[in-house]
């Protein structure tokens, strides 16, 4: 008898105990003993047969995921779709280069060249001047440099029949000194620092910038240039020879210098593409100005009109 008991009673305990498992939430979810993780799924990838996979790479399919949001409530609610910040500008920051062995290096007040600085190789470049010995040093330019505009002056002529001229191009530290002070003595402290660069703050010392002009301006250096056939040709093409108006008109406060449509500098043809696209300065891409400062703009007129007189005023900038 008790053994119809035992054979009565452990199916009945077993049955109710089946019912209860399934009756209590989740219980036939449980890693490692769902049936889905047990090879009753077989048609996940990878798993076969009875192949039990391990707790930690059971992946629920889509459906299942669904249907039981107690087990995975972050796969059950679809995510807020929500809007992205726009991004917010940065300026793009490139170190300023200083380095002499480049052809994009910055020169300006802030930036000066040292007193024994020559560019190495400076040669006269195959194109016409307005003087006959080409052999001094304003007719001289980086080898680079030259090859570059005589390259611009070439297409000039071959594009739109039109001929340029370099007026001025290397100066020297000591050269550049004469300059300047002879432009105190002429012009003034305001108008020569809007013009003319003290030494070592001037990009001809570099060998890469020369001054340009045309027959019909006399080949001097004037606004007047930029309305000419002539200055309006170089300053639509010159960065295809790798050349940049230098001082651009509006640009004063930037650059620190007022409108030079005359004075180009070579910086390569990728940097003057760029530039000549985004109408930059040098100053801008660098993201610097050379403003003039009020001393530079000092309207006390002149005492004492010696030499030593502008010697001492060519100091305060230097
Ligand atoms: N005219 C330019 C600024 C110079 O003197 O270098
Ligand atoms: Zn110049």
């Amino acid at each position: 008898m008790k053994k119809y008991v035992r054979l009565f009673l452990i199916p009945a305990f077993a049955w109710i105990c089946g019912i209860g498992l399934t009756l209590i939430p989740g219980g036939c979810d449980r890693a490692g003993t769902s049936p889905k993780t047990t090879g009753i799924d077989t048609d996940r990838p990878g798993q076969t047969g009875t192949h039990i996979v391990p707790t930690d790479e059971v992946q629920m399919t889509p459906d299942a995921a669904m249907s039981d949001p107690a087990s995975t409530p972050e796969l059950s609610v679809p995510p807020e779709p929500t809007e992205s910040p726009a991004p917010i500008p940065t300026k793009p920051t490139i170190p300023v280069n200083t380095d002499t062995s480049t052809v994009t290096y910055l020169v300006n007040r802030d930036y000066p060249l040292p007193e024994d600085f020559v560019p190495e190789g400076l040669t006269t470049p195959d194109v016409l001047f307005p003087f006959s010995d080409t052999t001094i040093d304003k007719a001289k330019m980086t080898p680079e440099a030259g090859e570059a505009l005589a390259l611009l002056f070439d297409a000039a002529y071959e594009e739109a029949g039109l001929t340029l001229y370099g007026v001025s191009a290397y100066r020297s530290y000591a050269r550049q000194y004469t300059i300047y002070a002879t432009n105190l003595a002429v012009y003034g402290i305001p108008h020569t620092n809007r013009y003319s660069a003290a030494p070592g703050r001037s990009e001809h010392q570099t060998g890469l910038s020369i001054d340009i002009s045309c027959a019909s301006e006399g080949f001097a250096l004037e606004d007047t240039f930029a309305d000419t056939p002539e200055g309006i040709w170089v300053a639509e093409n010159a960065h295809r020879f790798g050349f940049i108006m230098r001082y651009p008109k509006d640009k004063e406060d930037i650059t620190g210098y007022n409108y030079e449509p005359w004075h180009i500098r070579y910086v390569g043809t990728e940097l003057a593409d760029s530039l000549h696209t985004t109408g930059l300065t040098l100053e801008e891409y660098y993201g610097v100005s050379s403003s003039l400062s009020a001393e530079y703009l000092d309207t006390t007129p002149f005492i004492d009109t010696t030499a030593e007189s502008y010697l001492a005023i060519y100091r305060q900038y230097h």
